[in-house]
């Protein structure tokens, strides 16, 4: 397995469509292997292959209770999970949290999102799986499958927020290029 690097706001690529999953083969195998590993790494919850410069629609994510892991770095595994192709099949009900991305550094805000959702894709072995989700592990999909579309958390924010926030997080990457 491998780290891969994690492109950071402003990246252009961060903004492109990612494509659909022709065949799950060894390569997108190694590529979610590879995701997981840099997601643990960077102590993220979630990780989509266009922040890693992939334009592949891959998600990876693993929303397991590590409370007891505090400030070990890095993370466990315990509850992964990788869907490739995923499509959000149902939505229901409104939740409000707190959202971060290894993408955007430095920066959390509250984002509204579906309550509840049905996401459907395929897993790393190539076969359907559904997962029926709520709260942070619905949050957690919605947000993975917007980075397939091109769209960050702070692209979901008022229009004056999105303004203020980008401004700054530009500022902050030519202060400190990653
Ligand atoms: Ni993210």
């Amino acid at each position: 397995m491998a780290l891969l690097d994690i492109l950071t706001y402003p990246d252009p690529r961060l903004k492109n469509r990612a494509e659909t999953v022709a065949s799950v083969d060894d390569s997108v195998r190694r590529l979610i292997d590879d995701m997981f590993e840099t997601m643990y790494q960077a102590e993220g919850v979630g990780l989509a292959a266009p922040q890693v410069g992939v334009l592949k629609r891959v998600i990876v994510l693993d929303c397991g209770d590590r409370s007891g892991s505090e400030g070990i770095a890095p993370l466990p595994p315990v509850q992964p999970i990788a869907v490739v192709n995923p499509v959000v099949e149902s939505s229901e009900g409104c939740v409000a949290w707190q959202e971060g991305c290894l993408s955007v550094p430095g920066y959390t805000d509250e984002v509204e999102r579906s309550a509840r959702v049905i996401v459907t894709g395929l897993n790393r072995e190539g076969e359907p799986l559904s997962i029926e989700a709520e709260q942070l592990l619905a949050v957690c999909l919605q947000h993975e499958i917007d980075h397939l579309e091109g769209t960050l958390f702070v692209d979901r924010l008022s229009r004056l927020k999105q303004t203020m926030v980008k401004k700054r997080l530009k500022r902050k990457s030519v202060e400190a290029p990653a």
